[in-house]
């Protein structure tokens, strides 16, 4: 099984090890193929993204991908088309969504017993919209002393993220799909998603539909986490509101997630690339070890993948290997090793 490894900067090489070496516990043969991105592509092909590194992704079509420093208001970047235009992206995470047609981001948040206290049972699913919003990098200065920022909806991709979120409800038994959005201020953009969101529902009686202001979705999440199941929002909201729900389970080190489009797929935790703490060897892997259990749910092996999970929160939830973030002072390769350990023993049991 061949899986490209984009191992990014800061804490990423560590967290990516410690992931490839969890991964490999499960007894499946993986060529890992170590795709240069960022400094690595710059010096290979003069450009942090090319043309060449974009294909081999979707030859791929499934990667594990590592955070990647973004210097703040500097992260423009400009990325040339096979019909010979250029399209400028916000930063190279969001042009790395926006090159392989990525569209949905789900962000699973689980509470783990031992860790998340009045959280640990929390079980929700931020289903993110990856294409749009203000994120689509239409930025512009005027004059000196102010900017303006487009944010872009389309029919479209709000169908197809609200689609996608529904069809997941279905098949993983969940209840509940709830929109979140600021379509009492944002009538056209946010009214558009909503009722998207609300013509989908139809399709699907079955499931439960709801839709929450995104300032009150903050306040119930904290005060009644329970109301929530599969949440379906905006690029922005959904990116900010998994922070938050990641920080109620525990850490960002516990936030896993996926990129997921038509063909192609690019599994990563929910966090960045946490410079305060890279080259110590003291980052949480689980987030990226969990995204690993999304990557090996999607290639179809959902054996390995639920043991990586039951294993992953054992060992956080048992508490003895823990990494700082959770208060702990175990390595990042100790936990990876424990965690490892713990799949061998659930998958030799499950014969
Ligand atoms: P961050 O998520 O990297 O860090 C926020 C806080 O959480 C820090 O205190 C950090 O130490 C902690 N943290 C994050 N992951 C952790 C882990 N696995 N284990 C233990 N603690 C962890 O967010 P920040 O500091 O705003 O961003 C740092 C850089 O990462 C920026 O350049 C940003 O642009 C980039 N970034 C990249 C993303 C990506 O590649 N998808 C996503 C978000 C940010």
């Amino acid at each position: 099984m061949k899986v490209g490894v984009l191992k990014g900067n800061g804490i990423g090489p560590e967290i990516t090890a410690a992931t490839i070496r969890t991964l490999n516990s499960t007894g499946l043969s993986f060529e890992w193929i170590d795709v240069p991105i960022a400094d690595e592509a710059i010096a290979q092909y003069g450009h942090p993204l090319p043309p060449q590194v974009v294909n081999t992704i979707r030859e791929l079509k499934v990667v594990i991908k590592a955070p990647l420093i973004v210097n703040k208001g500097r992260g423009r970047l400009t990325c040339a088309q096979p019909d010979g235009s250029e399209v400028t992206y916000p930063s190279l995470n969001n042009a790395i969504r926006r090159e392989l047609g990525l569209f949905v981001n789900p962000r699973p948040l689980r509470g783990i017993p031992g860790i998340s206290g009045k959280y640990a049972d929390m079980d929700v699913v931020v289903m993110r919209e990856i294409t749009e919003d203000v994120y689509i990098g239409w930025e512009f200065r005027i004059g000196k002393t102010s900017a303006q920022a487009i944010k872009l909806t389309t029919r479209e991709a709000a169908i197809r993220v609200a689609r996608y979120s529904f069809e997941y409800a279905r098949k993983n038994n969940r209840r509940k799909v709830s929109c979140l959005h600021k379509a009492n201020v944002l009538n056209y953009t946010d009214g558009l998603f909503l009722n998207c969101c609300k013509e989908m529902a139809q399709e699907y009686p079955d499931i439960q539909f709801d839709d929450f202001m995104i300032d009150a979705a903050c306040y119930t999440i904290i005060k009644q986490p329970e109301r929530f199941d599969i949440i379906v929002t905006a690029n922005q909201y959904g990116d900010i509101f998994s922070d938050l729900g990641a920080g109620l389970v525990g850490s960002l080190g516990l936030a896993p997630g996926a990129n997921i489009g038509e063909n192609v797929a690019v599994f990563e935790a929910s966090h960045g690339a946490a410079p305060d703490i890279a080259g110590q060897g003291i980052a949480n892997p689980g987030a990226l070890i969990l995204s690993g259990a999304l990557m090996l749910e999607h290639i179809g092996r959902t054996r390995e993948s639920r043991a990586v999970i039951e294993a992953t929160r054992l060992v956080m939830g048992e508490g003895r290997v823990l990494t700082p973030d959770l208060g702990g002072n175990a390595t990042t390769m100790n936990v990876a090793d424990e965690i490892a350990r713990q799949i061998e023993i659930i998958l030799q049991s499950s014969y």
